[in-house]
């Protein structure tokens, strides 16, 4: 029954018996962590045979007979450029490999954008008064924390009941001069694990933008990283293409999901014209990447078709533990009318929506009882979740033993929190 049905009597008696739930899981000084968004080791593990490539003789030279040891080849070699051409479906020539990590690329790329502006407009964002940024939300912390440290004005958009950024919001905002771009994780988003259907992406392709230099960070880390159904993300750059705002997106993605996080390799993916500028710029950074990881990388995961079963070894890993969150979502908070969550087909997180008011104390309460949750707020710009109601849960890390033990303890905070805020001013 919906606690917001309960009498006032019952609502005492629920509070009572979630007080003492509390106390009990007090008592036992519980360590669990569902904060963090990365492999376990056995998913780790999947990749070892990357330490047994590259042993052979001469193992370091390119199929264009060039020595990977040395210095060169900017925007990265060809094997990795059709490796990631054929599973981003995109042309080997508009793909730059880069070093370990895409969220540095991310980084590098609104630097440019700062210091050089776009190509064609070559106004850098810093001499402008103000420059803002779309920012559907919940989403990805690191991005905000990127943003707000150069000095971008973030504008919070929130995703619709279906799972889909306000469009009709974006759109609006857009016709802002002073708004130069969005940041988004198009596919089992982080942390919501929704996927921006086809009329989304036509959308965002197609819109009006005031500004001329007007930029999609498209960071499609879990491109790849599918769980039960597959969900399909439609081709951003088909539809630019067809509207003729090529320039428009900026591409990211990385093996860091796929074999090792941070000690994988990165890529950005653009127009001729952000290509250009980047082979540019780049060039003045460094005189290339490690293109031995490059190629190390390459030999280890071979074709498109032998990632994909790599990653259906991930899933058998994780799925489970995905499996056990929804199943003791339900049985703790199920029908209760105080929670829902968002069931992923894919990605590495989900999304919990308390009743507003209630984010931050849900939080304090799990602290309290030894769990550590991704702090609350920090799914927004600048840490503020208007309603106070969203939590990211990371349940990849975590043994199943322990993230049953976790989701059941967040669960009993849950519900203190809950009924704490409907019982205010009732005692
Ligand atoms: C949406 C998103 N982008 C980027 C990253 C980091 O990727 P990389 O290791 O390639 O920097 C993460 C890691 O959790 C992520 O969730």
């Amino acid at each position: 029954m919906k606690y917001s049905e309960l009498s006032l009597e019952e609502k005492r008696e629920q509070f009572k018996r979630a007080q003492i739930e509390f106390d009990c899981l007090c008592k036992l000084k519980l360590s669990l962590d569902l904060s963090r968004g990365k492999p376990i080791g056995e998913q780790l593990d999947l990749s070892n045979d990357m330490f047994n490539v590259l042993t052979g003789d001469r193992d370091y030279i390119g199929e264009n007979g060039v020595d990977y040891r040395n210095y060169g080849m900017l925007d990265g070699i060809p094997e990795a450029k059709k490796l990631f051409s054929d599973l981003l479906e995109i042309p080997a020539k508009n793909i730059f490999v880069g070093g370990n990590s895409s969220l540095n690329m991310i980084y590098d790329a609104l630097t440019r954008l700062m210091l050089h502006g776009a190509p064609g407009v070559n106004m850098p964002w810093c001499k402008y008064d103000k420059v803002k940024f779309i920012c559907p939300a919940p989403g990805y912390d690191r991005h905000f924390s990127m943003l707000e440290n150069l000095g971008i004005e973030m504008i919070t958009v929130e995703y619709l009941e279906n799972g889909q950024p306000d469009m009709d919001k974006i759109e609006e905002l857009a016709k802002d001069p002073e708004v130069h771009g969005l940041i988004c994780v198009p596919k089992y988003s982080n942390p919501t694990g929704y996927t921006y259907t086809r009329e989304t992406v036509r959308r965002l392709a197609k819109m009006e933008c005031a500004a001329p230099d007007f930029r999609i960070i498209w960071d499609n880390a879990y491109f790849i990283h599918d769980l039960y159904t597959e969900e399909k993300l439609a081709d951003i750059f088909e539809f630019c293409k067809r509207y003729g705002t090529e320039d428009r997106v900026l591409y990211f993605a990385s093996t860091s999901k796929i074999t090792f996080p941070g000690a994988g390799i990165a890529v950005m993916a653009m127009s001729d014209n952000n290509m250009a500028q980047a082979k540019k710029l780049v060039n003045v950074q460094t005189i290339g990447s490690d293109k031995i990881n490059q190629l190390r990388q390459v030999r280890f995961l071979g074709d498109a078709d032998n990632v994909r079963q790599h990653m259906a070894r991930h899933a058998d890993i994780i799925r489970p533990k995905f499996d056990l969150v929804f199943e003791t979502l339900e049985a703790e908070l199920g029908g209760l009318g105080i929670a829902s969550w968002t069931r992923p087909n894919g990605g590495y997180f989900i999304s919990l929506t308390v009743m507003d008011g209630c984010a931050k104390r849900v939080w304090n309460l799990m602290k309290e009882a030894g769990g550590v949750l991704t702090g609350a707020g920090a799914t927004y710009p600048y840490g503020k979740d208007p309603r106070d109601a969203n939590l990211r849960l990371a349940p990849t890390f975590s043994a199943l033993h322990e993230l049953e033990v976790c989701i059941q303890a967040l669960s009993t905070c849950v519900r203190l929190a809950s009924l704490e805020k409907l019982l205010e001013g009732e005692n």
